[in-house]
């Protein structure tokens, strides 16, 4: 496995890292525990999960897969979302996010968190406030760093600009959907990251799945699987012709599709993790192993060439 650099950071995460959104709502904890546990034995540290997840099962399940080893994690979870009734259980506020930390703390087994991250841009909320709180919390130990998620890049400008304009830590990443089939970011927010040394955590790398290759023109989607229960509209000709492009231009070159997926990302080397969920012990051996591939400039160009304009 191979380990980079959290944007600017001193922090070292795995490039392929674990993401759990399965967890506590299509795996138990006694699946959890099977995931994480070969997620770490391949090397795996980067696992990322959120307070929302499963309403809080993925941080417990996580924690309970954790208890003995928990320094051999980079612990990433996410606050924002609406956890209960009531107009201080959501957003960015002061109280909102000591009350949801705790909550954290308390599900995940832990006395800290590697990467807190900022789910979504609050509008209603100052965004002095927020990273005044996340200050503190690095202050008391409760956190290592603070990040952010599904930020535009005006929002990750502003955070970078309030950050050093107050003395206070900034946020070393963000998490923006970002794959083959979805590169909006490319616009703005990945040219930023890249200038500014914010690392990128691409999360729907595989486009759930799509971009695994186990989905075919006129076919029925393998049951069970994510997008069997529902295609998110990726089902299309036009996305079919991409996928048989790319997969015609990585079995030429005597790899998958899937790997593709990683190693295409991975060659932006301001992408630090490529946080990929798995609901099966051999989706985590697989995805391990997928960044193997270092894309040349004329590959990724071929690449882009397929995939058209964004
Ligand atoms: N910040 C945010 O707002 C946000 C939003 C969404 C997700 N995330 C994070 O990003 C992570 C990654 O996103 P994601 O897991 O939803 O999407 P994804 O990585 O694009 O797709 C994951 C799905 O692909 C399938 N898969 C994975 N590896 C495979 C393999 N080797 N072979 C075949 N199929 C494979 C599995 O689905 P099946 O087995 O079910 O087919 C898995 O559930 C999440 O887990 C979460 O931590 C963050």
């Amino acid at each position: 496995m191979e380990y980079r650099q959290l944007g600017n950071s001193g922090l070292q995460v795995s490039t392929i890292g674990l993401g759990t959104n399965n967890f506590g709502m299509r795996l138990d904890a006694a699946q959890t525990a099977l995931i994480v546990n070969h997620a770490l034995d391949v090397g795996i540290n980067m696992i990322d999960t959120a307070n929302s997840y499963g309403k809080g099962l993925s941080e417990e399940y996580i924690g309970k897969a954790l208890k003995g080893k928990r320094d051999q994690a980079v612990l990433a979870t996410k606050v924002s979302s609406r956890m209960n009734e009531g107009p201080n259980n959501a957003g960015n506020s002061r109280r909102h996010i000591i009350a949801e930390v705790e909550a954290s703390l308390r599900r995940l087994d832990t006395d800290y968190i590697d990467l807190y991250q900022i789910h979504w841009w609050d509008s209603n909320t100052p965004l002095e406030e927020t990273l005044r709180t996340l200050d503190d919390l690095v202050s008391q130990g409760k956190i290592r760093y603070a990040g952010s998620s599904n930020f535009s890049a005006w929002h990750a400008c502003e955070a970078a600009w309030t950050a050093q304009s107050l003395g206070v830590t900034s946020l070393v990443s963000t998490q923006p959907r970002y794959s083959m089939m979805d590169r909006v970011v490319e616009n703005e927010l990945v040219p930023f990251c890249q200038k500014y040394g914010v690392g990128i955590l691409p999360y729907y790398p595989l486009e759930n799945g799509f971009l695994t290759g186990k989905y075919r023109r006129n076919e029925d989607a393998p049951a069970g699987t994510r997008l069997a229960a529902n295609d998110r509209g990726m089902f299309t000709d036009k996305n079919f012709d991409v996928l048989d492009g790319l997969i015609a231009f990585a079995e030429a070159r005597d790899h998958t599709v899937l790997d593709l997926a990683f190693s295409w990302l991975l060659a932006n080397k301001a992408v630090s993790s490529v946080i990929a969920g798995a609901t099966k012990i051999e989706q985590v051996i697989t995805n391990s192993k997928a960044a193997a591939w270092d894309l040349t400039t004329e590959e990724v160009d071929e690449v882009n060439g397929i995939l058209g304009a964004n």
